[in-house]
């Protein structure tokens, strides 16, 4: 495949945005086209003819003055005429993608697609390119469901679908696709974490919902357990669910214990901001997992050091996730309403009043934040964080479009703030560069910062021999991808 997508060299001949040439290769559609035509020809006469060549051709390059469809329609035909032999189609540019300003470059997001961004989103385009061809079209972009994949294809629409990060959440897509296990598929979520900055410095692969990607040697050490044991977790969210589906995999006589009445914890609150409902496939695929396999699912039980006791389990998993945090050392006054994030997302408010004040900007406040305007919650929305911006803790692309979506609706964001004190209609605190203090009006704060463990009082339990093991936000508050892990290595480690 010779990569002619992204603001890549080759790319950056084909946009008039960057091509700024007078010479042959600069001008119109067809001199611009000219250095990937060369690099085609040249790549075609050293390999021979029964060697596939692919030629990756961004649809549209999303940036004012950037390769537009029309421009990628003339070129992937001048691409068929010198050799080609299938054009895979890509979009956006991932040049400048750190910059935290919002201005530069808001086509980083179209490269490698957040949760805002529908599925097979490129689709369209590819249709588009494929008409004027007689070489086959590929398509990338967030094609993560099977069905999606079937109909691209029987629809004509495209005739080969790249999978991407699919492919990392779960190797093996095409195979349970064509033995019909659709149910066994692991989506991928568009969560980015895989190209996040600190997966970028381990240089090696991670993935949220696979535990193993970049590991995968590790499933050779996955064994059935020589002893079956009685094991009982405690809580039902990601990590637990996952811990138990490794466990009974192996053969372990595992409970589940969960003190809602349905599993999922953390991860149902977080697929309730907008656009984020995708991160929900992750709890069904658990969920469907976990019902083929021998797991006792106990709702609804809150555990006691006398249930465990009673049980008699030989190995106890925590699991009781993560509470939010409540701002101890902020004197709040009893009058102002204070829900937390997670009360907000889980539509315990049904109106905030005029003016809502969100304490703390990680990217739960800017959610939050984002929540409360499409649900009409509050009129005038305000975040106050001690950084120096906004949902800094999140990946380039989705903090791009969530920021998007909150200067559109007007969110105020004020950083480098300290709160001191939240009065009966008021928060006050400083600009924690020049000192000076400052106001805000608010009918209701709402409280994002952070989270911290849920305990359970294991030394009331006369351990006898129990193993007690710490998972997920139990063990320290992180993210969903940690807790994935910590799940798979409980449930591989027994
Ligand atoms: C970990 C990772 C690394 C990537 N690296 C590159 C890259 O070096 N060059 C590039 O053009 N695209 C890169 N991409 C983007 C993919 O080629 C693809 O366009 C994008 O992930 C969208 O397809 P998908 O939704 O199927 O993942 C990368 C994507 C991921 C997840
Ligand atoms: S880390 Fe997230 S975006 Fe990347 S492959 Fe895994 S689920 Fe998909």
């Amino acid at each position: 495949m010779i990569h002619g997508a992204h603001g890549y060299l080759i790319s950056s001949f084909l946009s008039p945005l960057t091509n700024h040439r007078e010479d042959s290769f600069g001008g119109g559609r067809e001199d611009r086209a000219r250095f990937a035509v060369e690099v085609v020809k040249s790549v075609r006469s050293a390999v021979g003819e029964d060697f596939p060549v692919f030629f990756r051709l961004n649809g549209e390059d999303f940036l004012p003055g950037g390769i537009t469809v029309e421009d990628a329609s003339v070129t992937a035909r001048l691409l068929q005429g010198a050799g080609a032999d299938v054009i895979s189609v890509g979009g956006g540019v991932g040049i400048v993608a750190h910059d935290l300003s919002l201005g530069d470059n808001k086509s980083y997001g179209q490269m490698i697609m957040p949760m805002y961004i529908p599925r097979g989103c490129r689709v369209g385009i590819a249709e588009k390119i494929r008409k004027g061809l007689k070489i086959p079209v590929s398509v990338a972009g967030r094609i993560n469901d099977p069905f999606l994949a079937r109909d691209v294809i029987a629809q004509g629409k495209a005739d080969l679908v790249d999978l991407g990060r699919q492919m990392i959440a779960d190797p093996f897509f095409p195979q349970k696709m064509a033995d019909g296990r659709i149910e066994d598929i692991c989506r991928c979520i568009a969560c980015n974490y895989c190209h996040g900055k600190r997966i970028r410095a381990i240089k090696q692969i991670r993935c949220t919902v696979n535990p193993l990607a970049g590991r995968e040697a590790e499933s050779r050490e996955v064994k059935p357990a020589q002893i079956p044991k009685k094991v009982m977790i405690i809580g039902g969210g990601i990590a637990g669910l996952q811990a138990a589906r490794w466990l009974a995999k192996r053969g372990h006589r595992v409970s589940l214990w969960e003190k809602e009445n349905q599993v999922g914890g953390q991860i149902l609150l977080a697929s309730l901001p907008p656009q984020k409902e995708e991160i929900r496939s992750l709890l069904e695929f658990l969920n469907r997992q976990i019902e083929k396999l021998p797991v006792k699912v106990d709702l609804g039980c809150a555990v006691s050091p006398e249930t465990v006791e009673r049980e008699r389990p030989d190995v106890v998993i925590i699991a009781t996730g993560g509470r939010p945090v409540r701002p101890g050392n902020i004197p709040m006054n009893k009058k102002m309403k204070c829900p937390s994030a997670w009360e907000v997302l889980s539509g315990k408010e049904k109106f905030l009043g005029d003016k809502t004040v969100i304490l703390g900007g990680g990217y739960v406040g800017a959610e939050a934040a984002d929540f409360i305007c499409t649900q009409a919650l509050s009129e005038k929305v305000t975040i106050l964080e001690m950084r120096e911006a906004v949902a800094l803790d999140l990946e380039p692309a989705s903090r791009q479009m969530l920021l998007e979506r909150l200067k559109e609706f007007g969110v105020q964001m004020m950083v480098h703030f300290r709160v001191r004190e939240v009065t009966a209609g008021e928060v006050w605190g400083e600009d924690t560069r020049t000192g000076e203090r400052e106001k805000i009006d608010a009918d209701s704060v709402v409280v994002a910062l952070g989270t911290e463990s849920v305990g359970f009082p294991m030394d009331a339990v006369r351990e006898k021999g129990m193993k007690v093991l710490w998972i997920g936000d139990a063990r320290e508050p992180w993210g969903i991808a940690e807790s994935m892990r910590e799940g798979f290595l409980a449930g591989v480690s027994i």
